[in-house]
């Protein structure tokens, strides 16, 4: 993109989310529980033209860098994004992110008589049984997960 196109600038430091599928933004922004309340500056771009993807999303978060927890949220509703870790300018890391084995105390089991919607002490957990189109089972009672039931979840 030249220059007289530049949507959004540079950052100096800090996580750039990138080939966010288009639209999906705002689900990265809201699985990081960001609010916009944080005081800290944060630039979201929806719909943009790549050149790999038709469109994308991108999301950047400056002055902050993502902790493994957080990157693996966003596998959940961007499975292709590409991380890049800012530093004074220059792209210091950059990976794609990728759904963890065991999913840990963010998405709710869906079935009520699970034991952990049953107020005992018990942090639901998920597995990944299958990662395109995602499926996730319940490690407790072995109901299953699906991408739109996580995006529901928002
Ligand atoms: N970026 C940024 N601030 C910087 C450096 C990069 O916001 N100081 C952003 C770029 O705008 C881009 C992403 O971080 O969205 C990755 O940067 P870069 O690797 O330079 O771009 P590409 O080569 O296009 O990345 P890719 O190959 O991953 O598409
Ligand atoms: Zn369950």
């Amino acid at each position: 993109m030249s220059e007289r196109e530049l949507r959004v600038s540079k950052i100096k430091d800090g996580t750039v989310i990138d080939h966010i599928r288009g639209g999906y933004a705002l689900d990265v922004v809201n699985i990081l529980g960001i609010t916009g309340k944080e005081k800290r500056v944060m630039t979201i771009a929806v719909n943009v033209p790549s050149k790999r993807f038709g469109v994308k999303d991108i999301v950047k978060i400056e002055g902050k860098a993502l902790n493994a927890e957080e990157l693996n949220r966003i596998a959940l509703v961007a499975p292709h994004a590409s991380i890049n870790f800012i530093k004074n300018y220059e792209v210091l890391e950059k990976f794609e992110v990728k759904l963890p084995q065991a999913i840990e105390g963010i998405l709710k089991c869906q079935n009520p008589c699970c034991v952990v919607n049953n107020g005992e002490p018990v942090k639901p957990k998920f597995h990944v049984v299958h990662e395109e189109p995602m499926v996730l089972k319940c490690h407790y009672c072995g109901v299953s997960l699906e991408q739109a039931d996580v995006f529901a979840q928002l």
